[in-house]
C-alpha cells in the first residue's frame, strides 16, 4: 500500500515512520528530516490511503476535497473537524450528546463576558474560539487577569479572529489524559492513552504550548477508564455527530481530566496528538496502515493491540518558545541520538542544514520495558542533541516514574 501523510510536524514524522512498517510513504509538505517528503500538494501524489496530520487543513476541508475525487481519506470533513475549529460549537454539541464536560459560557462581546467572570469561582479558563496553535487557553485565579484576557481576546489583539469569540469555563482540577479513537463514522476503538504537558516551564508553570512531551501507557489510567472514556464521552459524541448528518471518520482525540466529581472532556481535537502521536504510535504492535485504512473505509473492525512496553516523549524547542521563538540555529547530534538503543528522534520545525526553523524542532522518543527505562533512554538521546538555547523540559514523566518506583 502506499500512504499519503499531509503536514510537517513530529506527529507526521511519526505517522510516516509507523506506517513505513508495511508501507511506502510519502509525506507532503514534510521537513528536511522526514525521509519521503515532498512539496507536491497532496491532490497530485498517487496514494492508496491520506492521513492528514494537523487541524488546520481538516478545518479547511482538505478531506472533503480529496474524498471528492475518490480517494481514500483518513481525517474528518470539514463538518466534523468544527469540533476542533470551533470550541462554542464543541461545547454544544457536547451538551446535546450528554457528555460530561466543565460547566461554560460563551461570548462575543466583553460586557457579557465580564459579567459571567463574576458568577465563576476562583479559577478562570479563558479560551479562542478558534483555532490557536494550541496556545488560545488562560487558566489563571486572578479575575483582573482573566478580564485583561477577555478584552484582548474578544479586541482581535491576542490572537487575531481566533479570539473573537471566547469560551469560559469553570476552572476544573485533576489529572490530564488524552484517549485518541479512531473512529469509521459509526464505530470507535482507543489507542493506548497517554499523558500530555502543556505547560513550558517545569513543575507545569508558564503559558500553555503545542505540547512540551508525553509518556504512554498512563498508569491512572487502567483499562477502565479507558473504557468509561469510550462509554461516556467518544461514543455518545460519535453518535451525536451522526445524528447532526456528520460522517466522522478520523482520529478523536479527547483531552479528559479526571476530577474529584468524575472524568470531564476539556477538549476535542479532530488529530492525532503532537507529541502524543510520537509515544502511541510507535508502541502499537498491530499494522497501524490496515487500521487506518479500515476507519477511512467505514468499515472499522480490528482492534488495535499493544504490548506491555513503555514510550517517553521530549520535546526539544527552540529559545522564546512558545511566544517567540528564535530560528536559524545550527542543529547538531541527531544521528548520535538516533544510534542510541529504543531511541527514535522525530523531526518538526527543522530547516536544512539542519538548522532549527520553528517552535518545537525535534521529539526525542525513548521506548523500553517500562515507563523509567522509556524515561532515561529518552534523555540520553536529548542528551546528544544540541543548538544555542535549546529548551528541554526535564520532568517529562518524572512523576509517573516515581509512582511506578512506589511500592
Ligand atoms: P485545551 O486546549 O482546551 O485542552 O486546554 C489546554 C489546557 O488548559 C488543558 O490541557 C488544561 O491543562 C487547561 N484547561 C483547559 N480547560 C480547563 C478547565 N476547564 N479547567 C482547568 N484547566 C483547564
Ligand atoms: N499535545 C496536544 C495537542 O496535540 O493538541
Amino acid at each position: 500500500m502506499r500512504v499519503c501523510v499531509v503536514g510537517s510536524g513530529g506527529r507526521e514524522h511519526a505517522l510516516a515512520h509507523v506506517l513505513g512498517r508495511s508501507c511506502d510513504v510519502a509525506v507532503t509538505p514534510g521537513n528536511p528530516g522526514i525521509p519521503g517528503a515532498t512539496s507536491a500538494p497532496a491532490a497530485e501524489i498517487d496514494a492508496d490511503l491520506y492521513v492528514i496530520g494537523p487541524e488546520a487543513p481538516l478545518v479547511e476541508g482538505l478531506a472533503d476535497e480529496l474524498r471528492a475525487a475518490g480517494r481514500l481519506v483518513f481525517g474528518p470533513g470539514a463538518d466534523g473537524a468544527q469540533l476542533e475549529g470551533s470550541k462554542a460549537w464543541m461545547k454544544e454539541l457536547l451538551v446535546a450528546a450528554g457528555v460530561p464536560t466543565a460547566g461554560h459560557g460563551s461570548f462575543t462581546e466583553p460586557d457579557g463576558a465580564i459579567a459571567f467572570l463574576h458568577t465563576m469561582g476562583d479559577l478562570f479558563v479563558i479560551k479562542t474560539d478558534g483555532l490557536a496553535a494550541g496556545k488560545g487557553v488562560l487558566v489563571t485565579e486572578h479575575r483582573d487577569e482573566a478580564e485583561d484576557a477577555v478584552r484582548a481576546y474578544l479586541s482581535g489583539e491576542a490572537f487575531g479572529d481566533a479570539g473573537r469569540r471566547v469560551v469560559i469555563e469553570e476552572g476544573l482540577t485533576g489529572p490530564e489524559l488524552s484517549v485518541l479513537a479512531v473512529c469509521d463514522g459509526r464505530r470507535a476503538v482507543p489507542l493506548a492513552p497517554a499523558q500530555d504537558y502543556k505547560r513550558i516551564g517545569e513543575g507545569d508553570v508558564g503559558p500553555n504550548t503545542g505540547g512540551m512531551g508525553a509518556y504512554s501507557p498512563v498508569p491512572v489510567a487502567g483499562a477502565d477508564v479507558v473504557d468509561e472514556v469510550m462509554d461516556r464521552a467518544v461514543l455518545p459524541t460519535l453518535a451525536e455527530l451522526q445524528n447532526r448528518g456528520i460522517d466522522y471518520r478520523g482520529v478523536l482525540y479527547a483531552g479528559l481530566m479526571l476530577t474529584p466529581q468524575g472524568l470531564r472532556v476539556l477538549e476535542y481535537n479532530v488529530r492525532f496528538g503532537d507529541p502524543e502521536a510520537q509515544v502511541v504510535l510507535p508502541r502499537l504492535r498491530s499494522d497501524l496502515a490496515g487500521l487506518l485504512a479500515a476507519a477511512a473505509a467505514g468499515s472499522l473492525e480490528e482492534t488495535p493491540e499493544y504490548g506491555d512496553d513503555a514510550a517517553v516523549a521530549v520535546v526539544c524547542a527552540s529559545e522564546g518558545y512558545p511566544a517567540s521563538p528564535r530560528t536559524g540555529d545550527v542543529i547538531t547530534g541527531i544521528e548520535g541520538a538516533n544510534h542510541e538503543e529504543g531511541v527514535t528522534v522525530f523531526c518538526a520545525g527543522m530547516g536544512v542544514g539542519p538548522v532549527t526553523a520553528g517552535g518545537r524542532v525535534l521529539t526525542v522518543t525513548g521506548q523500553g520495558s517500562n515507563l523509567s527505562s522509556a524515561r532515561e533512554r529518552a534523555y540520553a538521546g536529548v542528551a546528544h542533541i544540541d543548538w544555542p538555547g535549546r529548551y528541554v523540559r526535564q520532568d517529562i514523566a518524572l512523576s509517573a516514574v516515581e509512582g511506578e518506583a512506589a511500592p
